[in-house]
């Protein structure tokens, strides 16, 4: 299949694996590659520098396909060393770069003086139609379906793509709910040029995390996310547990007088304890309502080729079917 997404990254399907906190390892980004889609290794799990240095080249040892580095722009105070990682991205010849938080206009011109193409995610069209204006080559729009940050305008995927069709000159994947060729064909209807999943890559054969993951997002059904940080206006979607269930009463209770501090335990450091440890009630960990749609665990290119062959059938045979 041809889009502009294909076009741009020069990879054969218009499926990316979007940046995921502890599961964004090389292993997984070379798997999504290797099987036609953009695999993306997570920078900020890495911890320094020179670790995403590493993790880089370990991926090139994986894949000669093109996979890209998700940096996302925290809002904190003690800010990573962002120019540090920017560096190691250039210098590992990494030519597509997936941001997302905020706005990543101080780091666009080094990247693009380096050739490297940026998708950045954004929920909303007039985040993303800033993005288009800042130089952005494409971007990401994640719909409020989707695992971690939806932002705070709660538009889902129905509304959200085809707005962002109307407004946006540049290509963009649609992301948020994406697990399978319906998906895929939906989201191409709806004016996008591809798809990016987070959950759905989660629970793959050669995603490194722990076999509890994988097995927790396939019992899910669509009803076991929840929405929390919502009075920090930084909204993460999550998969309910016990921690979660606690956090939410906290909210409850200290309405708009809640700080960080109050829910430091159910959400701070808890994702390798869950990730790598298989503790699935350490606290809150990003989950989509992707989950409802999920059922086995293939290997990415099992799950990549099941997409494309399905979506080839929907569009030639049920589509078609319907108007000759
Ligand atoms: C466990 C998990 C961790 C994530 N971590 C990040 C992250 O560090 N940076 C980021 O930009 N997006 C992150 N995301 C969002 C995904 O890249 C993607 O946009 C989202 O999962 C799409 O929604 P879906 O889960 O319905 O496919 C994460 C998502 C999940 C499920």
């Amino acid at each position: 299949m041809k889009t502009r997404i294909t076009e741009l990254f020069g990879i054969m399907h218009p499926i990316i694996q979007g940046g995921m906190h502890y599961v964004g390892f090389a292993e997984l980004a070379a798997a999504v590659s290797n099987a036609g889609g953009l695999g993306m290794i997570t920078g900020l799990t890495q911890k320094t520098p020179s670790d995403l240095a590493k993790e880089i080249a370990r991926c090139h040892q994986m894949t000669n396909q093109p996979f890209g580095v998700n940096l996302t722009f925290l809002p904190t105070v003690m800010a990573p060393d962002y120019p540090g990682y920017i560096d190691a991205i250039i210098d590992g010849g990494i030519s597509i770069v997936e941001t997302a938080g905020r706005n990543p206009q101080e780091y666009l011109p080094k990247l693009k003086n380096a050739g490297v193409k940026v998708i950045h995610k954004c929920t909303s069209v007039r985040h993303a139609l800033k993005a288009e204006k800042i130089g952005c080559d494409a971007v990401s729009v994640d719909g409020f379906e989707c695992g971690g940050h939806p932002g705070e305008d709660d538009i889902p995927n129905m509304i959200l793509l085809p707005r962002a069709a109307d407004e946006l000159k540049i290509p963009f994947v649609a992301s948020g709910g994406m697990a399978d060729a319906r998906s895929l064909v939906a989201s191409l209807s709806l004016g996008a040029d591809g798809i990016n999943m987070g959950t759905r890559f989660i629970a793959t054969k050669e995603a490194p995390v722990h076999e509890n993951v994988k097995k927790a997002i396939v019992a899910a059904s669509e009803l076991n996310t929840r929405l929390i940080m919502r009075p920090l206006r930084n909204t993460e979607r999550v998969m309910n547990n016990p921690a979660v269930e606690r956090l939410l009463e906290k909210e409850a209770k200290l309405g708009k007088n809640i700080q960080f501090e109050d829910i430091f335990e159910e959400v701070a450091g808890i994702y390798p304890k869950v990730m790598m440890d298989g503790k699935m009630d350490a606290g809150a960990w990003s989950c989509g309502m992707v989950a409802g749609l999920i059922h086995d665990i293939p290997s990415c290119r099992e799950l990549i080729d099941r997409i494309m062959s399905e979506a080839e059938k929907i569009i030639r045979n049920r589509l078609m079917g319907m108007i000759s």
